[in-house]
């Protein structure tokens, strides 16, 4: 199995339903290591609860200079024997230093259908631009934020006349967790995912 990092910066829910997947036998990664920026980010104790080795490398102890977090960042994937990151909420912009060592080593899901809606807010933003699909995209992750080739994307129905960004949101994130394992095994064995087409509620592409 490929060992994989997955870096987190708060509730970890895409952590989680990575975790799962890989629980499987035929599933090709393992997880080891879950890395935070912020001590306190809850999917941490998570986890740790699910037996999985979980470490915060606290951006705020490295002063503010970018690429002296990734340098610990680094080094603590390095020991722990990592072949593939996956970004999963992890809110830190990267430099190209850490782009380009991990490149076509590293991914991240984003909650919108890039290249729509690259940063933060996007429900916020989907609503008030009224586009009636939104969804959430699998890309590989370069030094352009959110602007790596698309993996995967998972489409779900906004309905303007009832949607805030919270219920949105929730839509979105349900896709994201069935999207995140199937592009990750994709991805880690070229294997064309079965998971293409109608799912309840949404459509998702791998
Ligand atoms: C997810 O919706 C993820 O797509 C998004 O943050 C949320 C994290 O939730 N990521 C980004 O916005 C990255 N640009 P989670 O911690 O429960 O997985």
């Amino acid at each position: 199995k490929i060992r994989i990092a997955i870096l987190i910066s708060g509730r970890g829910s895409n952590m989680r339903s990575l975790v799962t997947a890989c629980t499987a036998a035929d599933f090709p990664a393992t997880v080891a290591l879950v890395l935070s920026n912020r001590e306190d980010a809850a999917g941490l104790t998570y986890a740790r609860e699910a037996g999985v080795r979980a470490i915060a490398v606290p951006h705020k102890s490295c002063g503010k200079d970018r690429e002296t977090h990734e340098r610990a960042v680094n080094e603590a994937l390095t020991a722990s024997g990592i072949e593939f990151v996956c970004l999963a909420g992890y809110m830190r912009l990267l430099t190209p230093w850490f782009t380009n060592a991990w490149a076509g080593r590293m991914i991240n899901i984003h909650p919108s259908l890039l290249p729509l809606f690259p940063g933060t807010h996007t429900h916020e933003r989907a609503l008030e631009a009224g586009v009636r699909i939104h969804g959430c995209t699998v890309h590989h992750v370069t030094a352009g934020m959110d602007e790596g080739p698309i993996i995967a994307q998972a489409a779900v129905p906004v309905f303007p006349s009832t949607d805030t960004p919270d219920v949105l949101a929730a839509r979105v994130l349900a896709q994201e967790h069935v999207l995140y394992p199937a592009a990750l095994r994709h991805i880690l064995t070229g294997m064309t995912p079965e998971c293409a087409g109608m799912a309840e509620n949404s459509l998702i592409v791998v």
